[in-house]
């Protein structure tokens, strides 16, 4: 008899792929075109929703971690429900208030965001275990993995000093990380620019104090996630909410 202790990550992200085919198509079947002159302003928009929704699953990581508890009620229902107090909060608008042509498209992100907490919501509610790894960075990425197979919306959370090589730069971002990296750059300014047929943008991020655990000092030492803390301080640049997407 042969007993897995630990599941490959080869199986993990088939069992990904597969929940997500399993999932099927439902919402989206109005995956919008953005238009050249309200590129920008999606691009922001959909870097808002991921900001938020790293935001909400950062906060909530005491409650997703707590041994005693079983259902966490972190369900993708209150997770939608949070991202848009938060994007209403960030941004002065409620979603429901912006143009249809980028609110269409701000739903499919809050869309994959929900799948993202639906397909974890095994991890979340298991009892008796602490660290459950759903975190910010896994949030995002997942989110970004499904829209990209379900729209021509591609999200990335990128970095110099990645921990995943999915989130490595290509020559766009390399070369966009190191405007923000220069010391006269404005803090939280995004910047984004048309490249062939695509709209491209990026907006920094900043090492917070909640991130210190995991992302902080001392500089080669094991983060809760088993990994070596990068040595950040509060205020570093840690990398950008990267968002690319074809224009008609
Ligand atoms: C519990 C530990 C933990 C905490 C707290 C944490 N991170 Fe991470 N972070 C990780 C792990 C693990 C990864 C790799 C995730 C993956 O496999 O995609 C990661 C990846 C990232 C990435 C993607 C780039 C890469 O390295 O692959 C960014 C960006 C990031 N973290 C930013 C932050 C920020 C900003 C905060 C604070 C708001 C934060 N993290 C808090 C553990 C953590």
């Amino acid at each position: 008899m042969i007993f897995i202790k630990k599941i490959p990550a080869s199986l993990t992200a088939m069992i990904f792929f597969c929940t997500l085919f399993a999932l099927g198509t439902s919402g989206y079947a109005d995956c919008r075109s953005v238009t050249k002159d309200k590129a920008e302003a999606t691009a922001r928009y959909i870097a808002d929703v991921i900001v938020a929704g790293r935001g909400i699953v950062a906060a909530n990581q005491g409650l997703i971690n707590d041994p005693e508890k079983g259902d966490k009620g972190f369900t993708p229902e209150k997770v939608a429900e949070q991202i848009r107090a938060k994007f209403k909060d960030m941004t002065g608008k409620d979603i429901s208030e912006l143009p249809p042509e980028i609110r269409g498209t701000v739903e499919q992100v809050i869309n994959a965001a929900k799948m993202s907490v639906q397909m974890n919501q095994a991890r979340i509610n298991q009892k008796g275990k602490g660290f459950k790894g759903y975190i910010p960075a896994v949030f995002g990425r997942e989110t970004g993995q499904i829209l990209k197979g379900k729209c021509n919306i591609f999200i990335k959370q990128t970095t110099f000093k990645y921990r995943n090589a999915y989130n490595q730069p290509d020559p766009f971002e390399k070369k966009v990380l190191e405007k923000f990296e220069q010391p006269g750059y404005p803090k939280g300014q995004g910047f984004g620019e048309f490249t062939g047929n695509d709209y491209r943008y990026l907006r920094p991020i900043y090492i917070k104090k909640a991130c210190l655990k995991c992302h902080g000092e001392p500089k080669g030492s094991i983060d809760p996630a088993g990994r070596k803390r990068e040595g950040y301080k509060v205020g570093d640049l840690r990398g950008a909410i990267s968002v690319q997407f074809p224009v008609k």
